[in-house]
């Protein structure tokens, strides 16, 4: 059964701390905060001071996934703003992906690897045993509301397979384009963790969504 990790991307942002209630309070798992820097992605989203704003909002694990150019150069601070989880992109430029990945442990947060559908997956083999979570994008990151690309799954059966003969038990999280059909196929391939924002965020009931992405709607009824 998967997790499940509700993109605040979707969110109306003028009510930000209330939608991280309500997504909170929803049944999820995490909350996934997409940092953009108008660098490595053609768009800018948010920075530390807002994520220290909503963490008094929730008590789930923050996700922040940094689409940003020079990650290392930002660790502290959003270890600092309240971040349990920090994910940074093999392919965004900074000095040394490694020692990224290390600096985001030293600051007490799980360390992410992010990986574009573009990127094979074998290029971050080498950084696996730095990683506590392997973050999978399935849309080319920038926007929210894009179409799942399907051929990334195709990506998780290897993945699992060096994660096994490394001993490791490492998570993966799915992102982008993530919704009932794609969230279902997502987690058949092995997905541990699937982010979703349009899906959860702009649908009537964000439980009966986040369920649905689990695999339990029809089964709990709260
Ligand atoms: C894409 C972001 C995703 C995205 C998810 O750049 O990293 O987290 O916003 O949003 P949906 O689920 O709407 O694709
Ligand atoms: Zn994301």
């Amino acid at each position: 059964m998967p997790e499940v990790a509700p993109s605040i991307l979707a969110a109306d942002f003028s009510k930000l701390g209330e939608e991280v209630r309500r997504v909170s309070e929803a049944g999820a798992d995490y909350i996934h905060i997409d940092v953009m820097d108008g660098v490595f992605v053609p768009n800018i989203t948010i920075g530390p001071a807002v994520v220290q704003s909503i963490r008094q909002h929730s008590k789930l694990p923050f996700i922040s996934h940094l689409m940003i150019s020079h990650p290392e150069r930002h660790i502290d601070a959003f270890a600092k703003a309240g971040s349990d989880i920090i994910e940074v992109h093999f392919e965004a430029e900074q000095d040394d992906v490694r020692e990224t990945l290390r600096a985001v442990r030293r600051a007490g947060c799980r360390a992410g690897l992010a990986v574009n559908p573009p990127t094979p997956i074998e290029d971050a083999f080498e950084y696996l045993d730095d990683v506590d979570l392997l973050l999978i994008m399935s849309v080319n990151p920038g926007f929210g509301g894009q179409k799942f690309i399907p051929d990334v799954l195709a990506k998780i059966p290897g993945v699992k397979q060096e994660l096994l003969r490394r001993g490791l038990r490492t998570p993966i999280e799915i992102d982008g384009g993530i919704n009932d059909k794609t969230g279902a196929m997502a987690s058949e391939a092995g997905a541990d963790i699937l982010a979703a924002g349009t899906y959860v965020l702009k649908s009537e009931s964000a439980r009966t969504a986040i369920e649905t992405l689990r695999g339990t709607s029809g089964q709990s009824k709260h």
